[in-house]
């Protein structure tokens, strides 16, 4: 099949690249023509483990290009992936211009009727927009579109793997024939027919559910599922406040919560809370569209405040610690909203970043992927080449991104090298008891630190 894939950011790569490697012929482009001239030399804009080897190996097979006009990307595909960002409004909504913009180019330049796929996150009933604006910008050139939403539910850092080793594939179809073409595409992924560039062998998996909806479930069922893990994390933070009040153990109550399977152990850490492109942004679009359809929602704005409530709590616990935060050293493990990725979007490091700064803190801080897109957004800080050059005469050591990496440190090196040993764990990445031992002044969330 020829495929399309319009916006090259983390989901749009991950889904030409993906494709190409199931044996589809693809085509990339995006507004950024920067992105695309890195894509076409041979770089990766982004971080993201084993891309780079499955972009590499279709290139090679010829399955895989980029390409700066849309219009020429346009033509080339029998479907058109639609992965452009859909930011927040400051009013929570989500800005759907990139969407309206490339249906427009979509629309006038297409010279053959096309399957038009939403893959980016968008509220429901937005379909139903992209095919009133499909028809009324082919006006003139009287081609017709199918539309169809197929949801996208990789996480950074594992993306490759989600997305060849789905549980579901969503696809809302209006109609018999944009489901075959969808299920066409899918097939390799779905018959797990393709020779896998994650594992040399596949952990033993259910094949993934093909479900089949309309447009609007669809959208509904992406916002839903985000909104209820990031509800998911507000309650185990909430739980953790209890814990540490009660004296009990978060660690001990989720894993023994999660044991259920009707609750599952999945999203369940204490800490610093969610970030990151999805969640934040899907929560208030769910918030924005029930109020909207007249729908009292509120559970999902608690969700939202606690979570950045968690900020405020971390900061809390630093100056209990430190008792003035003023013109103290501050070093800090991890920038990116997760481990595995070099996105720092709505990251809680940034956040907690800023509020230190507003403190008048010191910061030096170290991420292994993501200091250079740091750099962008917070100039105003240091920049440490290791995590034991980020603990150089701290006056604590502030953990916000979970990195295997961190977890492996030589800690009794960071000891000697802080002028006090300090250690405020916003990620509960390390043992409070392993870290006593070893002479460190500990505190994490919901725990007997
Ligand atoms: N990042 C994730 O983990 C993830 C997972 C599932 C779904 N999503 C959703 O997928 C969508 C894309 O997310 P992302 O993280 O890849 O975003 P991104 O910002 O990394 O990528 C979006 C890309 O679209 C390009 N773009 C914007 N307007 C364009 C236009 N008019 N024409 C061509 N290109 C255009 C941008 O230059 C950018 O490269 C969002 O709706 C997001 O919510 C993201």
């Amino acid at each position: 099949m020829k495929i399309s894939v319009i916006g090259t950011g983390y989901v749009g790569l991950v889904t030409g690249a993906c494709f190409a490697e199931i044996g589809h012929d693809v085509v990339c482009t995006d507004n950024d023509t920067a992105k695309i001239k890195t894509l076409e030399s041979g770089g990766i804009p982004i971080y993201e483990p084993g891309l780079d080897k499955v972009i590499a190996r279709a290139r090679k097979e010829k399955r895989l290009s980029f390409c700066e006009s849309t219009a020429q990307a346009v033509s080339a595909g029998d479907a058109i992936f639609i992965c452009v960002g859909t930011p927040p409004l400051p009013n929570g909504d989500a800005d759907l211009s990139a969407i309206d913009h490339v249906a427009r180019i979509v629309a006038t330049e297409a010279k053959s009727p096309k399957l038009v796929v939403e893959k980016s996150t968008v509220p429901a009933r937005t379909g139903q927009e992209l095919k009133r604006a499909l028809s009324v910008y082919s006006r003139k050139t009287g081609i017709s579109f199918q539309v169809a939403s197929n949801p996208e539910f990789l996480r950074e850092g594992t993306a490759v793997g989600d997305f060849l080793h789905p549980d579901r594939v969503v696809v809302g179809v209006e109609d018999e024939k944009a489901e075959k073409q969808l299920k066409e595409i899918y097939r390799p992924v779905l018959e797990k027919k393709f020779d896998c560039p994650v594992h040399s062998d596949c952990p033993k998996s259910p094949d993934p559910a093909w479900v089949v909806t309309t447009i609007n479930s669809a959208e509904l069922i992406k916002h839903a599922s985000n909104s209820f893990l990031a509800m998911k994390i507000s309650y185990a933070n909430m739980v953790a406040d209890l814990a540490e009040r009660l004296g009990a153990d978060i660690g001990e109550v989720t894993r023994a919560m999660g044991l259920d399977p009707r609750i599952g152990g999945a999203f369940l850490s204490a800490g610093l809370g969610f970030g990151g492109f999805c969640f934040p942004k899907d929560l208030q679009a769910f918030v924005f569209l029930a109020e909207r359809s007249g729908v009292d929602f509120t559970m999902l704005k608690e969700a939202e405040r606690i979570n950045k409530q968690r900020i405020d709590r971390f900061v809390e616990k630093i100056r209990e610690a430190l008792w003035v935060i003023r013109g103290k050293q501050i070093g800090l493990l991890g920038l990116a909203f997760k481990p595995n990725t070099d996105d720092i979007r709505f990251a809680p490091a940034v956040e907690l970043v800023h509020a230190l700064l507003e403190e008048g803190a010191h910061i030096r801080a170290y991420d292994p992927q993501a200091m250079e897109r740091a750099q962008e957004v917070l100039p105003q800080i240091e920049y440490a080449k290791t995590a034991y050059d980020a603990a150089v005469n701290a006056e604590a050591l502030l953990i916000a991104t979970e990195w295997d990496e961190f977890r492996k440190l030589d800690w009794n090196r960071i000891h000697d090298e802080m002028a006090r040993p300090l250690i405020l764990d916003g990620r509960n990445l390390l043992t409070p008891k392993e870290m006593k031992h070893l002479g460190f002044e500990y505190h994490s969330f919901g725990r007997r630190d």
